[in-house]
């Protein structure tokens, strides 16, 4: 471990204290390391060192060491804790959905799994190795869905505030997939094109500041202006990375409208990319349905009466119809029906 040594001036109620065991041997540690002296929970700011400042890493004898010690916690800043949480979501052992689950539970496996991924992107950025782990995501969303269609309608959408894009994401990606499959789509690598589409598709808004991201309320000009660029920013990001010429588009182009008001380019109807079409759908819709600051979570049925309309001018008319029959496929229940009473 390189280690650098000294004192800092931290109260006790500002630390999170982690097990060492949680730090894993060979993994690059993005995130300050600070010890307590006598090994227990720290009593005054003297007693804490910092042990070891990022970017640090274990070897496999390292922890037995720290034991022998008694050490058995370190302790991280709040400042650092998202990180620390990145960390331990890249570095668990590689989980992945079991397959022989119910739908329901499948896709909520996926959701968690695809969320704490998505939060290592917008931590760390993009790389090979995450994408690696959001192509096998991708390839479960279309497992899934192609076993059993009506998972899409278990996709969760209450979501506390941080973890809102993260879960946004994932759903995007879900119902890319649904709606592509409902269109007749059977090609795997197209639908894994969707869901990793939609998996991505906001990844720009990791440059996008936190205060205009999570804003409560209406956004200033200049601020929206800062919005405006995550399709570009995120076409940025995965640039120099193997994928398909389809997430492309969609991370380019979800946000064009076919009456030409979308950004980044005011493209106008068949100039936009078809799979961008239909992730911004699936967008508008995980968006209406999910609670946010400025407005509360709409039902399935409030979300697609709204869309239709205030927005069919905008949105891809057959990508709004395969949504309702993504929603409504083998749904017997009144409130599919009253989805399915929604003509276009
Ligand atoms: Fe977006
Ligand atoms: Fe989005």
């Amino acid at each position: 471990m390189n280690n650098s040594v000294g004192s800092f001036e931290l109260r006790e109620e500002d630390l999170i204290a982690i097990p060492v065991e949680s730090l894993k041997a060979n993994t690059p540690i993005n995130f300050d390391l600070y010890a307590s002296v006598g090994g227990g929970q720290p009593k005054r700011a003297k007693d804490i060192v910092l042990f070891a400042s990022a970017p640090s890493s274990w070897n496999n004898a390292e922890p037995a060491m720290l034991k022998k010690c008694g050490i058995s916690s370190f302790f991280i800043r709040p400042d650092e804790h998202s990180r620390y949480k990145s960390y331990l979501a890249f570095n668990s052992s590689q989980r992945s959905v079991d397959p022989n689950g119910t739908p329901e539970f499948r896709i909520s496996q996926i959701q968690d799994i695809g969320a704490h991924l998505m939060e290592v992107c917008f931590h760390t950025g993009m790389d090979n190795l995450v994408l690696g782990r959001l192509q096998t995501v991708a390839d479960d969303i279309v497992t899934c869905l192609t076993d059993d269609p009506r998972a899409v309608l278990h996709i969760q959408n209450l979501v506390d505030h941080d973890m809102y894009t993260y879960f946004h994401s994932t759903g995007v990606g879900i119902l890319s997939v649904a709606m592509a499959k409902a269109m007749g789509e059977t090609n795997a690598e197209v639908l894994r094109g969707f869901a990793l589409g939609g998996l991505l598709h906001d990844i720009g808004k990791r440059e996008t500041p936190l205060h205009v991201l999570n804003k409560n309320g209406p956004l200033l000009d200049s601020e929206w202006d800062m919005m405006k660029k995550h399709p570009e920013d995120g076409f940025n990001a995965v640039k120099s990375l193997e994928v398909p010429q389809m997430v492309r588009d969609i991370i380019l182009s979800h946000h064009e409208k076919r009456d030409g008001t979308g950004y980044p380019h005011r493209l106008s109807a068949n100039e936009i990319p078809l799979p961008a079409q239909l992730v911004s759908i699936a967008d508008i819709f995980n968006a209406l349905t999910t609670t946010r600051s400025y407005h509360r979570k709409r039902s399935r049925f409030e979300a697609l009466m709204l869309m239709k309309q205030d927005m069919l001018g905008k949105i891809w008319s057959e990508g709004f119809k395969a949504l309702i029959a993504a929603l409504t496929e083998g749904e017997n229940s009144s409130d599919g029906a009253e989805l399915k009473s929604i003509t276009v």
